[in-house]
């Protein structure tokens, strides 16, 4: 495994490991890691991976969840990203967590909080199905006793903010739960729609989710793990957000063409209230 970008600020750090997931017990230590957010390869056939054969690829899942789950602190949390294989010719469209639930619950000394369906709008049209138009998140943690769930944070506009009962608001002012299905677009791409976050790589997930798990999931100085960074998002939003973040990518490509760029050489931290004033101020 290669260190291959680093950077730190006050109290965090950023590192970009070039190598596999399943090594990375080179570059991490047990219970350093307070979140694990990820999106894995989905065996589907994208760039990136070669298709395996579905016993293979279960393998493959279980061994680097089972080294990931080492790496979690006892109170730590492991958000998991997956979507469905295509079975029988593609006649039969299987949810991934149908297979890789039983390795949590059977094999794994984690415990799953929830499923949350991530409804990203829009996508290919099926004639002879309902077009897909989610995928999942399994919620798991360490400790169903003790876990880091910042509920204020990740607050969203009530509908109807200013109803009363028997005089009382309610709604919480400070806004309601998310709820566990999410309404976020995905990244487009194409002459005109892309999103402004759009990468090259072909499986980036938006910035948005990102933001919404670690804001609930983790502390500012907590320390997270993405161990298929793909295009760096996690990383991303992390250094956003004031966490430190470890990324682990086995594509040498994304790493100096999409990772570097976006999460070191060329990163900017978000523009806070201050800095907008600041340029008001200037163009005044
Ligand atoms: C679904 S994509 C992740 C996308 C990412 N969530 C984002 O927002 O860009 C999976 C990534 O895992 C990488 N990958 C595949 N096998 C790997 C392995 N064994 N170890 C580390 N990375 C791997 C692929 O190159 C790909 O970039």
């Amino acid at each position: 495994m290669e260190l291959k970008y680093e950077a730190t600020e006050d109290e965090t750090f950023y590192r970009a490991y070039l190598g596999d997931a399943l090594n990375m017990d080179e570059v991490i230590s047990d219970n350093q890691i307070d979140l694990i957010v990820t999106s894995p390869p989905y065996n589907i056939g994208k760039e990136y991976e070669e298709v395996m054969a579905l016993n293979d690829y279960l393998e493959f899942m279980r061994q680097w969840m089972l080294k990931a789950e080492e790496k979690l602190a006892e109170d730590g949390s492991f958000w998991l990203n997956i979507g469905f294989r295509k079975e029988s010719d593609g006649r039969q469209y299987v949810p991934w967590e149908y297979d890789l639930y039983p390795i949590i619950r059977d094999e794994m000394e984690i415990s799953l909080v929830q499923q949350v369906i991530w409804h990203y709008k829009a996508g290919v049209n099926c004639r002879h199905r309902l077009s897909p138009r989610k995928e999942t998140w399994l919620y798991c943690v360490s400790d169903l006793d003790n876990y880091t769930f910042n509920l204020d944070d990740v607050r969203v506009p009530a509908k109807y903010p200013n109803q009363k009962k028997n005089g009382e608001l309610k709604v919480n002012p400070k806004g309601k739960n998310p709820g566990d299905v999410w309404d976020i677009p995905k990244v487009t791409s194409g002459k005109g729609r892309a999103s402004p976050e759009r990468t090259d790589h072909p499986a980036q997930y938006p910035e948005n989710v990102i933001e919404r798990i670690i804001k609930a999931s983790s502390d500012p100085g907590d320390v997270i793990l993405d161990p298929f960074l793909g295009s760096g998002t996690a990383a991303k939003v992390a250094r956003d957000l004031g966490r430190s973040c470890i990324g682990i990518e086995l594509d040498e490509n994304y790493m100096d063409e999409i990772i570097n760029p976006r999460v070191f050489e060329e990163y900017e931290p978000p523009k806070g209230e201050d800095d907008e004033q600041m340029s008001l101020d200037e163009l005044s």
